[in-house]
């Protein structure tokens, strides 16, 4: 087990704030796991599990042991006649995975295309892209107790996926079991791309590249051409410019505060959901509301899609906590909706 203290946490996520954490072990494998809860001092210490740190806001120095998640590995563990199922470390770059099956043949994740962090991360907040989530594509993972260093594995109905949300999101109510939050740390994670391969093409944006390019039937690597393409032209790439993708999630309302807001705001862009609620644009609010290009400090508002929050250079947690309570403020002001943020704050 590497130990290290007083460990930058700038390179470990995508926002790019600096911070410090007190004790960093990076985890290979469930051993590391294992020799972290058997250390006489860091056993009994609180634990924080990072990823690719896509999907963090950091407001200091981290105090708790951080398990910086490492476990590699890619490989098609099963051809079945319905399914292929491929297995990934936590670890392993979530772009780098998905470019990994579609050079493999395997098409089914395409539409996931350049989502940045690890897969590790991926079940945790279910992401999405493009008319697509992860639990589509979910089979089973692998994880570890961060309490008992118990191994074990969960389904997708365990692992009670939601919208950007799941089982992993959420902390033990005092009087039932449910919540992993802080608890587990995923080891593995194993995908259905399922046979034979459908694109997934509803997605405005994608009907539009069908339109532009008169390509009515892509395969899995066109459509993974193309988001990568939508990707690039809409969100910063964090590499350059320090965010976290979506900061907000998208609200859902009733229809009938869905109509309320129409009839006075007729171009909110809405849609509506099978449970029949109806799903609101946060970018569209949040740009109604005159924010694309502000800033606090050195946090701002992305001038191309204002749900994505940027670092334009030295940005503090805190100044983008201010500016995210500021535009939460100002929208729920104009169109009575909370804003629920996406990332952790830590
Ligand atoms: N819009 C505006 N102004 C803006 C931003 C968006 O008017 O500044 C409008 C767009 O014109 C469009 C609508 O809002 O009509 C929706 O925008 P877009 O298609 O870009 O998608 P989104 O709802 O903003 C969601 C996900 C993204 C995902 C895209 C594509 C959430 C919180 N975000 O964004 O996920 O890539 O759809 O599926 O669900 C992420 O979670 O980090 C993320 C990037």
């Amino acid at each position: 087990m590497f130990v290290e203290s007083n460990a930058p946490l700038q390179p470990h996520n995508t926002f790019g704030i600096v911070a410090r954490a007190r004790t960093l072990v990076r985890v290979r494998g469930p051993e590391d796991v294992h020799a972290v809860l058997a250390h006489p001092e860091l056993g009994p210490e609180p634990k924080f599990v990072l990823g690719g740190g896509s999907n963090i806001v950091l407001t200091g120095d981290v105090k708790p042991v951080v398990l910086k998640v490492e476990v590699p590995g890619r490989r098609v563990l099963e051809e079945g006649p319905k399914a292929t199922i491929v297995e990934f470390g936590a670890g392993e770059n979530w772009h780098e995975a998905v470019a990994w099956t579609i050079e493999q043949g395997l098409g089914g994740l395409e539409n996931l295309a350049l989502i940045p962090g690890t897969v590790g991360a991926s079940p945790v907040q279910n992401i999405g892209a493009y008319g697509l989530e992860l639990q589509d594509r979910f089979e089973s993972l692998d994880a570890i107790d961060l309490m008992t260093g118990r191994e074990f594995s969960l389904d997708a109905a365990q692992c009670a996926f939601g919208y950007r949300d799941s089982v992993f999101k959420h902390s033990p109510a005092r009087d039932s079991d449910f919540g992993l939050a802080g608890r587990a740390l995923i080891l593995r994670v194993r995908m259905r791309l399922p046979k034979p391969w459908k694109p997934v093409l509803g997605y405005l944006d994608l009907q539009r590249k069908m339109t532009e390019t008169g390509v009515t039937h892509p395969d899995a690597r066109q459509i993974f051409d193309w988001v990568c393409a939508i990707r690039t032209a809409k969100l910063p790439d964090p590499r350059v410019i320090g965010n976290a993708g979506s900061f907000f999630k998208n609200p859902t309302v009733t229809p009938e505060q869905c109509q309320d807001i129409i009839a006075r705001e007729p171009n909110i862009v809405h849609y509506p959901m099978p449970d029949g609620t109806m799903k609101l644009a946060a970018g569209w609010l949040i740009d109604a509301c005159g924010w694309k290009g502000k800033s606090v400090g050195q946090a701002g508002v992305y001038e191309k899609q204002a749900l994505v929050l940027v670092n334009r250079g030295g940005a503090t947690g805190g100044e983008v906590v201010t500016l995210a309570r500021a535009i939460q403020t100002s929208v729920y002001e104009r169109f009575g909706i909370r804003l629920e943020p996406e990332p952790v704050v830590v």
